[in-house]
């Protein structure tokens, strides 16, 4: 398959969403619209090629997607979905890991508690590493997945009015789409409590790109969003259960909220949501949270087909 682009993607460590140019980022969103049919027919396009999943923290979407991309590309998988059951329980530390699952697979997907753990892990790997969530650091292929999501609903992603809602500061999922956003024409608005702000270097990074408004409250800015992507406050990266305790169920979208929306604004979960939106919001137009998980197949095909070098 070829799609003609002179942007080198063979090869390649997927770590920060900030290793990406809106070109680069642009070219992944066309190739995983080409992506739709073949997860339908499937293709032989990866045969032969192997993707290992180690994850070291619990994962649905992001694992399930990435091992069901390779299956629709012809690939096979190898993994673990649990440390406890590998030799990391007697003491293998990630680099020998790493270097141990290079000799069974092409590319590698790791999810990792620790920040830096990608980054830690693509310097000892002779395969491409694709970061799948390291800490409450970055998940970029998520922000990847998100986009393409934003650009099918919309038809475009410049010029939205885009909120990002619940715990900003130990979500990582909306660090990475925080950044990419920043690489368009839009107006963030970022909801969260004090405690959960956006993380500073974020908040630094992307002020100096695009215009930004910090709110504590919905209700106000609800009515000019065209995007709510709600997240989960992410309570086993408390330090504190009491802290956890004071914002928990914070932030709500229901029937009720939903009367002042425009009629044609989305809204958006990296999932799993544990109370932020209510389950009557999914008969809705405005849900997209599980076309989102589609999505995540599509755009996680189109990067493994560019990374192992499938689509030139
Ligand atoms: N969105 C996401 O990362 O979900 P999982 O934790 O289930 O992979």
């Amino acid at each position: 398959m070829c799609l003609v682009s002179k942007l080198k993607f063979k090869g390649r460590d997927i770590i920060s969403i900030r290793d990406f140019t809106r070109k680069e980022i642009d070219y992944i969103l066309k190739t995983a619209s080409t992506m739709e049919p073949i997860a339908k027919s499937g293709s032989n396009m990866l045969q032969r090629k192997t993707l290992a999943t180690i994850f070291f923290e619990p994962s649905t979407r992001t694992r399930l997607s990435f091992e069901a991309a390779m299956h629709k590309l012809g690939g096979s998988i190898v993994g673990f979905a649990e440390a406890e059951m590998t030799s990391v329980k007697k003491g293998e530390n990630l680099a020998d890991t790493i270097r141990v699952v290079e000799s069974y697979a092409d590319i590698i997907v790791l999810r990792h508690p620790l920040e830096g753990a990608g980054r830690l892990a693509a310097e000892f790997a002779g395969v491409p590493i694709l970061n799948g969530g390291s800490g409450a650091e970055e998940h970029p292929t998520q922000a990847l997945l998100d986009l393409y999501t934003i650009l099918k609903e919309k038809r475009k992603i410049d010029g939205l009015n885009i909120a990002l809602i619940g715990d900003l500061r130990y979500g990582r999922t909306v660090h990475s789409l925080a950044y990419a956003l920043s690489l368009y024409e839009v107006k963030l608005h970022l909801v969260s409590p004090e405690s959960l702000q956006m993380r500073r270097e974020v908040l630094e990074t992307i002020k100096e790109k695009i215009e930004v408004v910090q709110k504590t409250e919905l209700e106000k800015i609800l009515p000019k969003m065209d995007i709510l992507y709600m997240t989960r406050i992410q309570k086993e990266r408390f330090p504190d259960p009491a802290e956890y305790a004071k914002v928990k169920g914070i932030y709500n979208i229901n029937l009720e909220t939903l009367k002042n929306a425009k009629k044609d604004m989305t809204i958006l979960h990296p999932l799993p949501r544990v109370g932020e939106i209510a389950p009557e919001v999914d008969e809705t137009p405005h849900a997209k949270y599980f076309q989102q998980v589609w999505n995540g197949v599509v755009t996680r095909m189109a990067l493994l087909a560019l990374v192992l070098g499938a689509i030139k």
